[in-house]
């Protein structure tokens, strides 16, 4: 690893013994993935994928405590991912206590914490944080130090933003020290595919679905999609941008992408076209009857899998506002037509809290409320990350809750048709 004079004088200890460990621990990071230089962070923004206070994480708290105490604040503001609690969501008696007098009891330290190491503000927790209400989207070509898979691979993807699949607190310190090692997803040539997806569906493939097949198969590689442009066109408008985050969030959990490219939708793809391509590339042809495929192998985990369902979980990665729009008006025609007023289910929507603000006192805002939906700002994946959830029969249209926790897969027709009683899955 080359370094700079200023980089090599922070190793030395130039601002004091932490700052030194915390290039220390970078140069140790890019060291490992064969990194030969620091590269600045350009980012207006950073973004932690640590938003919880966990009691079993105690010493990753009292580490921010002494970076805090060396005064070394963040160099650049950050959003963090979302909060795990909610009192709005449904809980019982003993789940609430063992979620606030057990498993997160230092949730309000290291709140405090993300204040003085420099959190954007109090409603900067969420992964859709380049949504335009938060406010942190980072321009084409920036260089970022993030590490939420679901908001990387939507930066490097959709917004032509350069960033690896780091790990929480060193993405923290990459903020910290402002540069990050140059290795993988930061370079022209990490950037290549080396899979071409063939997309040969029948009508438009469900996002989380396809992108839940393209991880399975790809793993960590960039694929270069062809044929999704049939349904989606070419223009980055909210609706595909807000396809390409599901997508991309399917990608990223059931594989482990950092990166795809769409052949003439996002930017790269635009520009390079199948130049992309890394040489010696393998084939993936993707029709309906894959897709089935990779739906029926996802295992159903539940002690009784025709259990009724207890709980629906919408916004993992959270919705956009035009998304929370959309299930609005779909789930108001779905209720209709089984001459119902309120879903059959308990149904929770999540979302930023600044899109959150800008939708729940609206008519449309007031109106998928009445029909018995619940928003919120938490992440679904922290709520069900213990034992007591992982009994309850839980049902999403996510696929990476999924694949995380006991919940059950199912696309958004076939949600709609539990939450307005219609059934039949
Ligand atoms: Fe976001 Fe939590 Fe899902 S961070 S992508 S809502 S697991």
């Amino acid at each position: 690893m080359q370094l700079t004079p200023q980089q090599q004088a922070l190793l030395d200890g130039a601002q004091g013994e932490t700052m030194a460990k915390v290039v220390k621990t970078l140069v140790m990071y890019g060291d490992t993935f064969g990194a030969q230089r620091m590269v600045p962070v350009t980012s207006e923004y950073g973004h932690t994928v640590i938003s919880f206070g966990l009691a079993v994480m105690k010493p990753v708290y009292d580490l921010y405590d002494r970076l805090i105490e060396a005064g070394l604040t963040s160099g650049q503001k950050f959003t963090a991912d979302p909060r795990p609690l909610d009192k709005n969501v449904p809980t019982s008696l003993l789940e609430d206590i063992v979620f606030r007098k057990i498993m997160y009891t230092q949730q309000a330290r290291y709140e405090e914490q993300l204040r003085k190491l420099g959190i954007t503000a109090d409603n900067g927790y969420t992964c859709t944080c380049y949504l335009e209400q938060v406010g942190n989207q980072p321009r084409k070509g920036d260089i970022l130090s993030w590490a939420e898979s679901s908001a990387v691979v939507y930066a490097n993807s959709v917004l032509g933003a350069r960033c690896n699949r780091n790990s929480g607190m060193l993405e923290l310190m990459g903020s910290i020290a402002g540069f990050v090692p140059e290795f993988g997803l930061l370079t022209d040539e990490g950037r290549k595919a080396h899979w071409l997806i063939e997309v040969k569906c029948q009508s438009r493939p469900e996002p989380q679905l396809l992108g839940s097949a393209i991880g399975m198969k790809v793993m960590e590689d960039v694929p270069y999609v062809r044929g999704l442009d049939t349904w989606l066109g070419t223009e980055l408008n909210d609706e595909n941008c807000a396809y390409l985050k599901d997508f991309g969030a399917a990608t990223a959990s059931n594989g482990a992408v950092g990166l795809y490219h769409i052949e003439n939708l996002t930017p790269e793809a635009r520009e390079q076209g199948e130049a992309l391509l890394h040489e010696g590339y393998q084939t993936y042809v993707i029709d309906d009857a894959e897709l089935e495929r990779v739906k029926r192998s996802y295992p159903v985990i539940w002690k009784d899998p025709a259990a009724r369902p207890e709980l629906c979980f919408v916004g993992c990665p959270h919705l956009t506002l035009e998304q929370l729009h959309q299930w609005t008006e779909k789930l108001h025609d779905a209720l209709r037509q089984q001459n119902r007023l309120q879903v059959a289910v308990p149904t929770v929507f999540t979302a930023a809290p600044a899109v959150l603000d800008a939708f729940k006192d609206t008519v449309e805002g007031y109106k998928l409320q009445s029909m018995g939906v619940i928003l919120s700002y938490i992440c679904p994946l922290m709520y069900m990350n213990n034992p007591l959830c992982k009994k309850k029969t839980v049902i999403t249209n996510s696929n990476k809750l999924r694949t995380y926790t006991s919940a059950r897969y199912y696309t958004d027709a076939e949600i709609l048709d539990i939450l307005s009683g219609k059934e039949g899955h």
